[in-house]
C-alpha cells in the first residue's frame, strides 16, 4: 500500500498531454499477435499492470514477447505450438485478461491454471464459462467455476449462438475468441452494444466477422494473420483530465491521441450534455481505430440523466462522472448502471462513499446514483479499495478541495495509468 498525501491548492490548468495507449486494445494486440501465425508489431502499447500480466501469460506459454518502450513486438509459434504452462498463469487484477484467455484457452491445445488478486477472486467468471462450456469448453474452478483459480483443459470446440444476458465485452470477445477456434459459425447477440475492439482487430488480424444490428457472426478455423497495431489513447484515461479541465478554475488543456471510437465515446456525449467548453478534432488517421485530439476548459456544467444504451460507452468513466456531477447545477442521475457492482471493486459503494467523505451530495440507489450540485468538496483521508479508478477520481477531485486528500494506496493506479501523477505536474 502506498499512501499518497495530495495538497494542490486549486491550480488551474494549463497544457498539452498525450495520452497513454488504451487497456482494451494493448490487450487485445498481444493476445492476437499470440494466437497469430507471423511477427505482430504494437505500438503505442500500454504498460499498465494490467497489461503487462497479459505479455506475461503468453510468455508462459511459449510466445516470443519483447518490449522496448511502448513498442511491443510478438513471435507466436501460433496456438497449436503453444507450451502447456508449467506455472500459474497470473492475471493480477485484470478482469480483461482472465475473461477473454478464458475464451482462447478453452479451445488451446494445452491445460493451464489461471488465478489473479484478490479483487479478481471476487469477480464473477461464470458469465463467461456458461457459453464456454456449452461450446464444449473443460474448465473448472471454485464454487463450481464462478471464482478463480480456474483450470482449463483445452479442447476441442462446437460454434453456438449466445444471447447476452448484461453488456459486456469481455463475455462477448472471450465467446468469439473461443468461436475462432469452434467447429461452425459462432453468433453473439448483444441487445445493448459493447466495446467494439475485438471485432475491428479480428479483421486487423486478416478474420472475417459480419456484424448486423447488434449481432455478431464468426465462421470457426479462421487462421489469424500478424500484423501491426497502432494503439489509440485511452479514452478511459483521458476521461480524467477532461474532468479536471472542465471543474478546474481558469484552465484549458488540450489531450492528444484520445481514442474515440464510438463504442466508447460516452463521456464526451455527456460533457456536451453537460455543457462543457470542450472541441473534438478528429485525426485524419486509416488506423483500425479512430482518434482525436481533445480541447476543454473550464465549464459551468449543467446536470443530465444517464441511462440506457449510454451505459456501456462510458461504463468505466461513472466514477470521474460522479465526481464531475458534484460540480453541475442540478440533480444528475446515473441508472442502469449495476454492472458497477462487479468492477474491480464495487463501483456504486466506493463512489458514494469517497466522494460523500469529501463532502458532495450524492445518494446510492439500487442501480447508480443521485448527485445534487454543485457542492464544494474539502480534503479528507480516502480509500482506493485498490480501484484505480477510484484512486483517480480521489486525485482529481484533490485539484478542486478546501485542503488535501490523502489516498490510502496510490499504487494501484498503475494498472492503467503509470504516468497519472506525472500528467497531473505537467498540466498544474
Ligand atoms: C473491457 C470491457 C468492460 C470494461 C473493462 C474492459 C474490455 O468490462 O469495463 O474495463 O476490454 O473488454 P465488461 O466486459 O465487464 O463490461
Amino acid at each position: 500500500m502506498s499512501e499518497k498525501v495530495l495538497q494542490y491548492n486549486k491550480p488551474s490548468l494549463q497544457g498539452i498531454l498525450t495520452i497513454p495507449g488504451d487497456k482494451s486494445v494493448s490487450h487485445r494486440s498481444v493476445m492476437f499477435g499470440a494466437i497469430a501465425t507471423g511477427a505482430t508489431t504494437v505500438e503505442g502499447f500500454l504498460l499498465g499492470e494490467d497489461c503487462l500480466s497479459t505479455i506475461d501469460c503468453f510468455q508462459k506459454l511459449g510466445v516470443h514477447i519483447e518490449v522496448e518502450g511502448t513498442n511491443v513486438t510478438i513471435q507466436s509459434p501460433g496456438i497449436e505450438n503453444w507450451q502447456e504452462p508449467t506455472e500459474v498463469l497470473y492475471t493480477g487484477n485484470s478482469g480483461t485478461t482472465t475473461r477473454l484467455m478464458l475464451g482462447i484457452l478453452a479451445g488451446s491445445p494445452v491445460h493451464s491454471v489461471m488465478t489473479g488478486d484478490a479483487s479478481i477472486g471476487k469477480r464473477p467468471m461464470r458469465r463467461v464459462i456458461d457459453p464456454l462450456r456449452q461450446m464444449g469448453a473443460q474448465i473448472t474452478g471454485r464454487a463450481k467455476g464462478q471464482y478463480t483459480p480456474l483450470a482449463i483443459q483445452g479442447t476441442k470446440l462446437q460454434a453456438i449462438d449466445y444471447q447476452m444476458p448484461v453488456a459486456s465485452a469481455q463475455v462477448k470477445s472471450a465467446i468469439l475468441l473461443a468461436g475462432l477456434r469452434a467447429e461452425g459459425t459462432t453468433i453473439v447477440r448483444e441487445t445493448e452494444v459493447s466495446r467494439d475492439h475485438t471485432e475491428r482487430m479480428l479483421r486487423q488480424f486478416g478474420a472475417q466477422v459480419e456484424v448486423n444490428n447488434g449481432v455478431v457472426s464468426l465462421e470457426g478455423g479462421q487462421i489469424l494473420q500478424g500484423t501491426h497495431v497502432a494503439v489509440p489513447g485511452d479514452i478511459s484515461s483521458a476521461a480524467f483530465f477532461l474532468v479536471a479541465g472542465a471543474i478546474c478554475e481558469n484552465s484549458k488543456i488540450t489531450l492528444e491521441n484520445v481514442g474515440i471510437n464510438p463504442t466508447r465515446d460516452g463521456i464526451v456525449e455527456v460533457l456536451q450534455k453537460m455543457g462543457a467548453a470542450m472541441t473534438v478534432t478528429p485525426n485524419s488517421d486509416t488506423q483500425a481505430e479512430p482518434t482525436a485530439t481533445i480541447q476543454i476548459e473550464t465549464s459551468t456544467l449543467t446536470a443530465t440523466t444517464i441511462e440506457g444504451d449510454m451505459i456501456p460507452r462510458l461504463i468505466d468513466e461513472i466514477p470521474i462522472i460522479a465526481l464531475l456531477a458534484t460540480q453541475a447545477h442540478g440533480r444528475t442521475i446515473i441508472k442502469d448502471a449495476e454492472e458497477l457492482k462487479v468492477k474491480e471493486t464495487d463501483r456504486i459503494t466506493a463512489v458514494v462513499n469517497e466522494l460523500t467523505k469529501l463532502g458532495a451530495n450524492i445518494e446510492a440507489t439500487a442501480d447508480g446514483m443521485v448527485i445534487e450540485g454543485p457542492t464544494p468538496l474539502h480534503g479528507a483521508s480516502l480509500q482506493t479499495y485498490g480501484d484505480h479508478r477510484i484512486g483517480m477520481m480521489g486525485a482529481i477531485a484533490a485539484l478542486i478541495t478546501d485542503g488535501a486528500v490523502t489516498l490510502d494506496d496510490a499504487g494501484c493506479i498503475a494498472v492503467s495509468y503509470p504516468s497519472f501523477f506525472e500528467h497531473i505536474e505537467a498540466v498544474k
